[in-house]
C-alpha cells in the first residue's frame, strides 16, 4: 500500500475512534432499544440475510458492534471487525453487557489476514463502509479469501444520492 494510503487510513481511524462517542448517544444508534433486545439490522437486511442461526459469519467494519451482535441474536456464530479501537471496544463491552459470544478482531480491514484465518459461511457489510476505503479490488479480494465455498456475500449500501455522513 503506498505512503498516501497509509495515510490516508490512519487519519480516518483517529476520525473514527472520535465519532464513536458521538454515535453510542446518538438517536440515529439507539442504544438504549439495542439493549433492550431491538435488532439494530434493517428489514432489507434481514430478508437478504434469511435464516442464519448456526452459520459462521464474517462481519466487516462492524462499527461499535451492534449489527454484529444482532447477527448473533440471530444464532450465528460471529466475528466483527474494525480498525476502531473505541469502536473495538464498546462492541466487546456490548457483547458482554448482552451476554453473547461474538469475537471482535481491531485492524485495518486490509491487515486481516496477519489476524485471522479462518473461512465463513457467510461475509456481512452494510451502510457506510466503502467510501473510506482507498481501493476495492483488495477489499473484494479479502470477501473471495474468507468465503467458504458456496459462501454468502451480503451487503446493503446507501442509495446513491443519498447523502450519508456516516
Ligand atoms: C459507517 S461505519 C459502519 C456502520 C455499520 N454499517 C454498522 O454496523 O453500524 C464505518 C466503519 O468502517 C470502519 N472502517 C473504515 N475504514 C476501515 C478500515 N480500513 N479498516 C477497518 N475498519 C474501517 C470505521 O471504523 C467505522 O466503524
Amino acid at each position: 500500500m503506498s505512503d498516501n494510503n497509509k495515510s490516508h487510513i490512519s487519519q480516518n481511524q483517529k476520525s473514527w475512534d472520535e465519532r464513536v462517542h458521538v454515535h453510542i448517544h446518538s438517536d440515529f444508534y439507539d442504544v438504549s432499544s439495542f439493549l433492550k433486545g431491538k435488532s439494530s439490522l434493517n428489514p432489507v437486511e434481514i430478508n437478504l440475510l434469511d435464516n442464519i442461526h448456526g452459520l459462521s459469519v464474517l462481519h466487516l467494519q462492524c462499527h461499535f458492534g451492534q449489527d454484529t451482535l444482532s447477527l448473533a441474536r440471530m444464532g450465528a456464530k460471529v466475528t466483527g471487525v474494525d480498525f476502531s479501537s473505541a469502536a473495538i471496544q464498546k462492541a466487546r463491552e456490548l457483547n458482554d453487557l448482552c451476554g453473547l459470544d461474538a469475537t471482535f478482531i481491531e485492524c485495518d480491514i486490509f491487515d486481516l489476514p496477519e489476524h485471522l484465518d479462518q473461512t465463513y459461511d457467510l461475509v456481512f457489510t452494510s451502510y457506510g463502509t466503502i467510501g473510506w476505503l482507498p481501493e476495492l479490488t483488495s477489499w473484494a479480494k479479502l470477501i473471495k479469501k474468507y468465503l467458504k465455498p458456496g459462501g454468502r456475500f451480503v451487503f446493503c449500501r446507501v442509495p446513491s444520492g443519498y447523502l450519508y455522513d456516516g
